[in-house]
């Protein structure tokens, strides 16, 4: 069977045999009679082949087909701008190249195998290496190929598995934080407080910690720390928290207690131990006059001076218990 024309077709009877579909390799050669033996034999292996004599033949057919290897004998393009194998790997990017050629020079193989060729076989050669080589040049794309596969499936099961668990740490968060909410708000109702004055300051420290730049961690330790700023409260006798009359100074030492023991319930809470600083430093005022322990500008922690300002301001424009407030406009 003639194998020079432009383009021939024949599938092998082991190739038709075959459970798998028959590995596709295109011939290019200027030769004919290396076209037709190269032909012959890679056929009678059971390969699937076509051949073809000039490079535009060949990236057409590329265009226009599957093939998983191409055999060539050809090396510079016709206008000599490129190699033929980058002109071969732009039109099928994942097809298999194997040099046939009669230049010995180990300078131009690894140039040829840098632009991306996976063999370079020097002519004369027997058929049987021919076959070999090919066969390797087919099994090393068979296996680039399934770890291509394996790595985008990884890669997508990453993805799948990495969305579930946002999604899951997002509810996990979102039950944080609505549980905090119900602990604030028992807390301010135990302070006498219809007006939730800790989700309130909450959102104001927020709103000035973003102001500030503060880093998303820094803002969710504030948010944490500003909602249970007086959780330590949960330790002090009501009738301390709402006096018929003015606390005697024994009284008001248990009062300062609150922030010690807030800051130690929360430092067991892994979740809240970032925001334990604010809590034991909520009432240190910045020129020192404040407590527990008196601490000065710098000292207190940045949450904790935030959260003062928005205090004291929460508190200058709220209606307190006497009904008195300056209001916001
Ligand atoms: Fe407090
Ligand atoms: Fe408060």
């Amino acid at each position: 069977m003639p194998a020079d024309e432009p383009v021939l077709n024949q599938a092998s009877e082991l190739a038709s045999s075959s459970l798998s579909p028959a590995a596709r390799i295109l011939i290019m050669d200027e030769d004919p009679v290396i076209r037709d033996i190269a032909f012959r034999k890679l056929s009678s292996q059971g390969y699937d082949c076509k051949c073809c004599a000039d490079e535009k033949i060949a990236l057409r057919l590329l265009a226009a087909e599957k093939f998983d290897l191409v055999l060539t004998g050809l090396l510079e393009t016709d206008d000599g701008s490129t190699t033929v194998i980058r002109k071969i790997l732009q039109v099928s990017p994942d097809i298999a190249v194997v040099l046939l050629t009669t230049i010995v020079d180990i300078d131009l193989a690894v140039n040829l195998l840098k632009d991306g060729a996976y063999d370079y076989i020097t002519k004369p050669c027997s058929m049987e290496e021919l076959s070999i080589r090919v066969a390797h040049a087919l099994e090393k794309r068979r296996l680039l190929r399934e770890n291509e596969n394996y790595q985008r499936t990884l890669q997508k099961q990453v993805a799948e598995r990495t969305k579930q668990l946002r999604e899951a740490l997002g509810v996990l968060e979102q039950t944080y934080h609505s549980t905090l909410v119900a602990l604030s708000k028992a807390l301010d109702s135990r302070d006498s407080d219809p007006n939730h004055h800790s989700l309130r300051v909450t959102a104001a420290s927020v709103r000035l910690a973003r102001h500030l730049g503060l880093s998303h961690p820094e803002i969710k330790a504030i948010e944490k720390g500003v909602l249970l700023h007086d959780i330590g409260k949960l330790a002090i006798p009501d009738k301390l928290l709402r006096p018929a009359e003015a606390l005697s100074e024994a009284e008001q030492l248990i009062i300062r207690q609150h922030p010690i023991i807030g800051h130690r319930i929360l430092s067991h809470i892994k979740f809240l131990q970032d925001s334990a600083l604010l809590v034991l430093h909520h009432h240190e005022h910045y020129d020192g006059s404040g407590y527990p322990q008196g601490l000065k500008g710098g000292q207190i922690d940045l949450g904790a001076r935030i959260f003062a300002v928005v205090e004291e301001f929460d508190q200058l424009i709220s209606v307190n218990r006497s009904g008195k407030g300056l209001g916001f406009k």
